[in-house]
């Protein structure tokens, strides 16, 4: 019996993915870049060889999707694997409507990989994840993360890749945390509702492809106008899709259109602000490490509560 514990951040797109090409194996319509943010964590341990497999979520023992979509992932990676223990919590409020899936599926990759003896590549870990949930796939690397659409109808091509560490850009992402009045379609439903159903889907996908390797560019250069700018029209451009979809998909809150309100607002006072949004109603803001302050005071004024990110490191096993 080996026991290991694994940590990963989540990120948030800055170039949206929305869209599967591959539902099975979760290749998708479109690249798309991230960040991956501190300090926010989920740290998952993994035993290999437990009497029975279970799950434990944040203490509580996982639904029965949650524990499916784990223990599926477990027997892809070593099929005829012994049973398995894996307790995952979050340091974060679910409540936060932040990526759990993509951090939580790194960290359980990671760690169980480590638990069953190790040995595989990085970029065979960014695979697994991916087909655990798309965006786990940019959770592993730490800072500024692309993850390619890929051609390979098996997906070998289509994984997080890092283009610069946390280090490189001193940024922070805002979130305003915005109360939800209904329960929200999960985003692998949106986005296949999307595929199937919006006539402006086709539109989404070739605008999305443009702006990768446009917000590639202004990483590199921390031209923070243009990426804000990128990563402002990519979230419009996949709600908009969804609002073309029959029946029509919306994930904004009156909170959410208040929130996106004042940073225009800021922005019209010289500080530069930018917003994206995911399949939830927070609206999550990049800007200057010296303008968080300020963007924060200006949306606790929308948000029911606000928190402050940095770019944060890799995934990686704690304990093994
Ligand atoms: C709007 O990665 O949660 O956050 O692959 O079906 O698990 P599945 O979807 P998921 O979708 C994330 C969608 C998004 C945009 C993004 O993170 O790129």
């Amino acid at each position: 019996m080996r026991t290991a514990t694994a940590t990963a951040h989540p990120n948030i797109a800055l170039c949206k993915y929305w869209g599967k090409r591959d539902r099975g194996r979760n290749l998708p319509t479109n690249g798309s870049l991230s960040l991956t943010l501190a300090p926010f964590q989920t740290t998952t341990t993994v035993r290999w060889g437990a009497p029975v497999d279970a799950a434990t979520l944040d203490g509580r023992a996982a639904s029965t999707d949650e524990a499916r979509k784990m223990f599926a992932l477990l027997d892809r990676m070593h099929p005829g694997r012994p049973p398995v223990a894996i307790d995952t919590a979050n340091s974060f409020p679910t409540a936060a409507g932040l990526a759990s899936s993509a951090s939580g599926f790194a960290a359980l990759v990671l760690a169980a990989d480590a638990a069953a003896g190790g040995g595989r590549s990085l970029e065979e870990l960014a695979r697994l994840a991916r087909v655990g949930s798309g965006s786990a796939t940019r959770s592993l690397h730490g800072g500024w993360v692309e993850w390619p659409r890929g051609t390979d109808p098996e997906g070998r091509d289509s994984h997080g890749v890092p283009l610069a560490p946390a280090e490189h850009w001193d940024v922070r992402m805002v979130v305003a945390v915005v109360r939800a009045g209904r329960k929200e379609t999960g985003s692998t439903e949106g986005m296949n509702h999307t595929v199937a159903t919006s006539p402006f889907f086709p539109a989404w996908v070739d605008a999305a492809e443009a702006d990768v390797p446009e917000a590639r560019d202004a990483v590199r250069t921390r031209d923070l106008e243009r990426l804000g700018a990128i990563m402002e029209r990519s979230a419009m451009r996949m709600h908009g899709s969804m609002l073309g979809a029959d029946p029509w998909l919306c994930y904004f809150a009156p909170g959410s259109l208040l929130a996106l309100h004042a940073v225009r607002g800021l922005r019209r006072d010289g500080v530069g602000a930018w917003a994206t949004m995911d399949a939830g109603p927070n609206v999550k803001v990049l800007c200057e490490s010296n303008d968080a302050a300020r963007v924060a005071a200006e949306l606790s004024e929308a948000a029911e509560r606000v928190e402050v990110l940095a770019p944060g490191g890799p995934a990686h096993v704690t304990v093994a």
